[in-house]
């Protein structure tokens, strides 16, 4: 049994990834955290609450950061034209407040805690802004050791990114935390649109998942809609499953391709947001990614494996 820890903002495809954890009987959920992103954290927060309930998911919530580390960065409005103003594609039946409380910990601390009780086990499987990463590392530098890997979704290494020509979306959305989660001396397993671009749900395979996997899976299509049409722009009639690539990786490691090297996350300019590998054995001018440790960045995924195991698993 793999124990994780997810951390999310959910969010259309945080949602598919947690109830694949959810369900894959090698993993062992320990909780959830959650952040801003796809949605301010108050609605992230109570979509996880609400996914808990309606999926029966037995792993703590554990409310976290509203706003990325650095305090002059400002927050923009949420994605809703991505996620809905709800978060969850506007899909009907979320309520305004649900009638179950998160962990009263704050998320940060709340990771510290499991990593603590598990030490060596715990995957954190992040895929939001990393802000709650960071924040558990100042409160308890220790968990660089305890922690068994961070798989991330985030960044675009060798591709453009998608919320500008150079950045993805959970990096961007706090850059300082992304640097600090990418040159912390753990094993970092960065899953980027490099190869989430290739791990597509078409609209069809959504409503044969939904078909026959019971309410759970028809609860996840009927969300999936409002996303699947914002797709409408570069996919025909489909999703990228971005969060559900890092969850995969737990279980499955071997459908993915590695490359190594040092990792860094441009933090100012026009560049703002890019994550930046210099791989192992290339040589340059003393530069940023010196002396800074290795981590994984994925460099190629076997798409049709990964959806074929997210499907059967949903
Ligand atoms: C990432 O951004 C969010 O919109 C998704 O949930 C995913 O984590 C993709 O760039
Ligand atoms: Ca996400």
């Amino acid at each position: 049994q793999h124990k994780v820890i997810f951390d999310t903002d959910p969010g259309v495809d945080d949602a598919m990834a947690l109830l694949f954890l959810d369900l894959h009987p090698d993993i062992d959920l320990l909780g959830i955290t959650t952040v801003f992103g796809n949605a301010t954290v108050e609605t992230t927060t109570r979509n996880a609450l609400f996914l808990k309930q309606l999926w029966n998911i037995d792993a703590p919530v554990a409310r976290g950061a509203g706003r990325a580390i650095h305090p002059d960065r400002i927050e923009g409005p949420p994605p809703t034209f991505v996620h809905g103003d709800n978060g969850l594609g506007n899909v009907a039946g979320v309520p305004e407040t649900v009638s179950i409380e998160p962990d009263p910990r704050p998320a940060a601390q709340f990771i510290v805690d499991i990593i603590r009780a598990n030490p060596g086990e715990v995957s954190i499987v992040a895929v939001g802004r990393m802000t709650n990463l960071a924040l558990a590392i100042a409160l308890a530098p220790d968990i660089v050791d305890l922690v068994k890997q961070v798989v991330i979704m985030g960044g675009a290494f060798d591709v453009p990114g998608n919320l500008s020509p150079a950045a993805e979306a959970n990096i961007i959305g706090d850059p300082e935390a992304a640097d600090t989660i990418m040159t912390a001396p753990w094993k970092v397993v960065a899953i980027g649109l490099d190869v989430t671009h290739q791990t597509i749900m078409t609209r069809a395979e959504m409503a044969e998942i939904a078909e026959v996997g019971g309410p759970k899976a028809q609860f996840l299509s009927d969300l999936s809609q409002f996303y699947i049409d914002f797709y409408s722009h570069v996919i025909n009639d489909g999703m990228f499953v971005h969060d559900s690539c890092a969850a995969v990786y737990v279980v499955a490691p071997e459908l993915f391709t590695m490359r190594r090297g040092a990792v860094r996350v441009s933090c100012e300019g026009i560049a703002v947001g890019q994550t930046i590998q210099k791989p192992d054995g290339t040589f340059f001018p003393p530069g940023p990614w010196d002396g800074m440790p290795s981590q994984d960045v994925c460099v190629e995924i076997d798409a049709s494996a990964v959806m074929a195991l997210i499907k059967r698993t949903i």
